[in-house]
């Protein structure tokens, strides 16, 4: 089973090549921002606490996240493969999803870290902000939620760097070319 990573900064493309992944691979996907905000729609008790964590651009706890993360998988698998898209943020995130899959009889595959410069995506952002609905899709706190990624997510490159599991994508360029440098990575595993 193959475990996929894909890492990178809000707007750097985490979704649109996951779903270009999932069709090319038939594998699942959890993405931890469209889960939460599945559960915000839907008026959950879950949905509640995690509104006021995202519309400020703030990550949502470590256990909680961890605690849903966990039964997501467990939901999805056993399966041919998945991508976790958004999830780890944090180290002790990255801890525990290695002890969960470990727990597992399984491990990481491959991060696949997608490196976009920070001008490119606020614009990317501030243009999905038109159309997407998104709270967090603002100027304030696409700025906010930049500097979360690079106080707390970004030291995830050096950890999955040590881990051996850490492959530096392009994330600027067509969506074809970016797919194609993943699926590359992807199918050396
Ligand atoms: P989440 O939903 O994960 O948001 P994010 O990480 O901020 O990332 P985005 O979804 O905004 O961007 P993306 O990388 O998926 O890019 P996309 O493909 O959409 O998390 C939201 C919130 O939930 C967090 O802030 C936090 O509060 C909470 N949360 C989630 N997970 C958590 C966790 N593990 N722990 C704690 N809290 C958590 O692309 C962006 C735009 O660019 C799109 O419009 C797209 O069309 C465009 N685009 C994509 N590729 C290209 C390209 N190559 N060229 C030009 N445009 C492109
Ligand atoms: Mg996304």
């Amino acid at each position: 089973m193959k475990n996929i990573v894909i890492f990178g900064a809000p707007g750097s493309g985490k979704g649109t090549q996951s779903d270009l992944l999932i069709s090319k691979y038939g594998f699942k996907h959890i993405s931890t921002g469209d889960v939460l905000r599945a559960e915000i729609k839907a008026g959950t008790e879950l949905g509640k606490t995690a509104q006021s964590y995202i519309d400020d651009g703030h990550l949502i706890p470590d256990a909680l996240m961890i605690e849903i993360l966990a039964h997501k998988y467990d939901e999805l698998c056993p399966c041919e493969g998945l991508i976790f898209d958004g999830f780890p943020r944090t180290v002790p995130q990255a801890e525990a999803l290695k002890a969960m899959l470990a727990e597992r009889g399984t491990a990481v595959s491959a991060m696949l870290e997608l490196a976009v410069p920070e001008a490119e995506l606020m614009e990317r952002l501030i243009l999905r902000g038109q159309t997407s609905g998104r709270a967090d899709d603002n100027e304030e706190t696409i700025k906010k939620r930049l500097g979360v990624y690079l106080n707390q997510t970004a030291p995830l490159i050096e950890w999955y760097e040590k881990e051996g599991l850490r492959h530096a994508i392009n994330g600027s360029g067509t969506l074809e070319s970016i797919n194609a440098a993943l699926c590359n990575v992807i199918d050396s595993l």
